[in-house]
């Protein structure tokens, strides 16, 4: 069992030496830390020793946790679920009163609350810290979103502001969020939830683009370019024109149009539909996002049923490009708008206190949809800390007031034509009913009066009342 002792002792261990915990290992120790790295996984230790580092890599974990300095702090980047908790139940037995667990993967927030609330028993201290940015950000500086401890959190943020991304007037994108642990996995999962819209968002927009202006990947690559110095400007405008202009060595065809049409996912995404459902907050963008990959995957039966049903013939001009731009900035601001409101819903309900203010700025570099809207973002609500909703800060309804009226002429077009547009239509929904003077819910509370006596409000009289429907 060869290992490389060192005489002094390490500042942090890292617990998983997958591509994202050595990346970040890489990283930690290339800002000047002694990083300890523990795998059992034979391949992942060769993969790690294989390549030139200061890190010193274990495959014994009591030698591992004694060579790290006192507080012990120790990464866990482990698959979420049951592996964490095993990993906890072991570490217990050896570590002490004062001693930090991290855990950097995609935890289930209510998962960090339980572990947090264990830990403190024994008076180890737990942070969950929200990580994103890829395999990239792990390794050159990714955003980081804590929850735990704040007296904790300031014992590992010499590290983390050391190894997090940067804006580029140089703002740190760490962030201690909250005293609960659950807080950095929190937003985490909602910031997932949004990339998984604003992904869908670009995607339908790339379909129109193919199927209401004509335009190869090629083509479409360009106008998303133009794009990407614009208020769109974002991470993954920028690597969808990279995919899409990518072209496959062996055909010389753009290798996305040689990708099969099916969406995979891990389900941080669905966690974050579900966790507004169960906030009572309507985030349709995010769910439609999921459901989306979801029918995406039944390739089969889509083969089967397209053979059945026939797209409406439609006979209409072609997509204007203006339009579509605006369309996109203005599903956009939607999406985004449901995802913070998830979050201020989870203050209201946890009695967190998380700023979304700074959210918005810790999500400004380093992570998956980093865009340089999220500086007007944190701005509305820096200036309006109780604001109700995004589309209702200046800034934003004067946009949307301009890009709204496209985004309804790029849905109908595609509607007319049996084009899915899940989360545009849902994007516009979302607005459309938010902005509802009046809603046909009257209609509703009447049927649930009718069938189960629940009972109703009056717009003419004060009180709560309840009809005999069949007198
Ligand atoms: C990030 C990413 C990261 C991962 C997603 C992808 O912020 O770095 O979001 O967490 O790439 O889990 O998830 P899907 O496989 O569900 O698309």
């Amino acid at each position: 069992m060869e290992q490389i002792m060192e005489t002094k002792q390490n500042h942090i261990g890292i617990i998983g030496l997958g591509v994202m915990g050595l990346n970040l290992a890489q990283n930690i120790s290339n800002q000047g830390f002694r990083v300890a790295g523990f795998e059992k996984d034979p391949a992942l230790i060769e993969a790690a020793r294989s390549i030139e580092t200061n890190i010193n890599i274990f495959d014994d974990i009591i030698p591992f946790i004694a060579g790290i300095e006192k507080p012990k702090k120790i990464l866990l980047m482990i698959t979420a679920g049951e592996p964490v908790d095993e990993v906890i139940n072991y570490l217990q037995e050896y570590l002490s009163s004062g001693d930090i667990i991290i855990d950097g993967g995609n935890s289930h927030y209510k998962d960090s609350l339980t572990r947090q609330h264990l830990l403190q028993r024994f008076g180890i201290n737990y942070i969950g810290l929200g990580i994103s940015g890829g395999a990239d950000g792990a390794r050159f500086g990714p955003a980081i979103m804590a929850g735990g401890s704040i007296n904790c959190y300031r014992t590992i943020e010499p590290i983390l502001t050391k190894v997090a991304a940067r804006t580029d007037n140089k703002e740190i994108c760490a962030s201690h969020l909250g005293e609960s642990a659950a807080v950095g996995h929190f937003v985490k999962m909602i910031h997932n939830g949004i990339e998984y819209a604003d992904m869908q968002i670009i995607s339908e927009t790339y379909d129109f683009l193919s199927k209401g202006m004509g335009y190869s990947e090629l083509e479409s690559a360009k106008v998303f370019k133009e794009w990407s110095s614009s208020e769109l400007s974002s991470f993954l405008i920028d690597i969808s024109v990279s995919v899409l202009e990518y072209l496959d060595k062996d055909t010389k065809q753009p290798l996305v149009s040689l990708i099969l049409d099916r969406a995979e996912q891990k389900g941080t995404g669905r966690l974050a539909a579900i966790a507004a459902l169960e906030l009572g907050v309507a985030a349709p963008s995010i769910s439609e996002s999921v459901s989306a990959r979801i029918l995406s995957s039944k390739k089969q039966e889509r083969v089967s049923s397209s053979k059945i049903y026939k797209k409406p013939e439609a006979k209409h001009p072609y997509l204007d490009i203006v339009d579509m731009k605006k369309a996109l900035l203005a599903a956009k601001i939607s999406s985004y708008a449901q995802g913070f409101d998830v979050l201020s819903a989870a203050n209201k309900e946890f009695d967190w206190d998380m700023s979304l203010a700074d959210i918005a700025k810790n999500w400004r570099a380093g992570c998956i949809i980093r865009a340089d809207f999220l500086d007007e973002v944190a701005e509305a609500f820096r200036t309006e800390t109780k604001l109700a909703n995004l589309i209702m800060a200046p800034h934003f309804s004067s946009i949307l007031k301009d890009s709204i009226p496209s985004l309804r002429r790029v849905v109908k077009w595609a509607i007319t034509r049996g084009i899915p547009s899940p989360v545009l239509s849902a994007s516009l929904s979302y607005f459309d009913t938010y902005t509802s003077l009046n809603l046909p819910a009257n209609l509703i509370q009447g049927q649930r009066d009718y069938f189960g006596s629940h009972g109703f409000e009056r717009v003419d009289k004060a009180g709560y009342y309840t009809n005999d429907w069949n007198q």
